[in-house]
């Protein structure tokens, strides 16, 4: 396991699904975990932020906090915008002023997903919706403020035991349903929330820096990732493929999103499977309690039951 032991880490957005698995793993890995949760730290309010570094003086700050509704932010882009973009250039420069390093997460949505092949770390950015374009804003901040000392972590498709995800919804809604039509055209790399984490954890004990991606091993379409949820929990639920057109939403999204994983194979090895992965989490999921929360890839765009 890679050491943290003893790094200050201030931690913003740990009630959200990527952070409340950071708060474990940063804890199990040593680090000496401050973190900041609404209001006391709020994105959307710059005067704020400087709270984060009153009581921690922190050796690193990472981010899992943003605005996560990727639908909403086509009618509300100025404030997707301050969140992900201007507040993440604010707090990348008050992390250089304060010599913390920063570890920030983006998402496979800052591509329009016309690529064939996994997209490398370098490939040009093109969102091609509003929650894409404040994402992309902020990864630029975030190079230009802090261009030597920061992690940018891209996923996507990113499941947990909690809060309202996939993989969690396809679950609970087997259990009751006879027939669920997923969309088979878009195609990805679904992310277990405790892997991000603790991939996260095992680069920042490598003290990697750049711009990184971080997904479970392999990719699928989400109507072959629910396939896979109803197989495993046992259901007779029948899952039938469906396309995107389907399901109009006010947010594009992009057909293709498959993070390429090279760098980080060279740098923490391979992570898990995504089956295993998501078999893993069902299996914490009978504990935990549902909370709801806007997030990235929210089910409702995906699927009907
Ligand atoms: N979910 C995905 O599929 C996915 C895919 C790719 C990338 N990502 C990225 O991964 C990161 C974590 O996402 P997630 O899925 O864990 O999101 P999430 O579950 O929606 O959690 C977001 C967290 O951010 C907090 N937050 C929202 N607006 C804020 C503000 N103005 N000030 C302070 N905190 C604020 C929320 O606080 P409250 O608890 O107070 O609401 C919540 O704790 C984000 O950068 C996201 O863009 C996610």
């Amino acid at each position: 396991m890679a050491e943290l032991r003893g790094a200050r880490v201030a931690l913003l957005g740990g009630r959200g699904m990527v952070g409340r698995a950071l708060v474990e793993s940063l804890a199990r890995h040593g680090a000496e975990v401050h973190v900041y949760s609404r209001p006391e730290v709020d994105l959307a309010r710059p005067s704020t932020l400087a709270r984060i570094f009153e009581r921690a003086r922190p050796d690193w700050v990472v981010n899992g906090a943003a605005y996560t509704a990727v639908d909403r932010a086509e009618e509300e882009e100025a404030l997707a915008t301050r969140v992900n973009g201007e507040a993440v250039g604010l707090l990348a420069r008050a992390c250089a002023e304060r010599g913390a390093k920063l570890v920030h997460y983006s998402t496979d949505y800052v591509f329009d997903g016309s690529a064939r092949a996994p997209i490398p770390v370098d490939a040009a950015i093109a969102p091609i919706n509003a929650y894409g374009r404040s994402k992309a804003a902020g990864e630029i901040a975030v190079r230009e403020a802090l261009p030597g000392a920061h992690l940018l972590i891209r996923t996507s498709w990113v499941y947990a035991p909690w809060g309202t995800n996939f993989v969690r919804t396809i679950a609970e809604l087997a259990a009751t349903r006879d027939v669920l039509r997923v969309v088979d055209d878009q195609r990805g790399r679904p992310t277990s929330a405790e892997e991000l984490a603790e991939r996260t954890c095992a680069l920042m004990g490598r003290d990697a820096r750049g711009t990184l991606h971080v997904t479970d091993e392999g990719e699928c379409t989400w109507y072959e990732l629910a396939s896979a949820v109803v197989e495993l929990t046992g259901s007779r639920c029948r899952v039938e493929p469906c396309t995107t057109d389907e399901f109009p939403r006010p947010a594009r999204r992009p057909a293709y999103g498959v993070l390429d994983l090279s760098k980080t194979h060279a740098l923490v090895g391979h992570g898990r499977p995504w089956r295993e992965a998501v078999a893993r989490v069902l299996e914490k999921m009978v504990e935990a309690p549902r909370v709801e929360l806007g997030s990235e890839n929210a089910p409702d765009s995906l699927l009907r039951a």
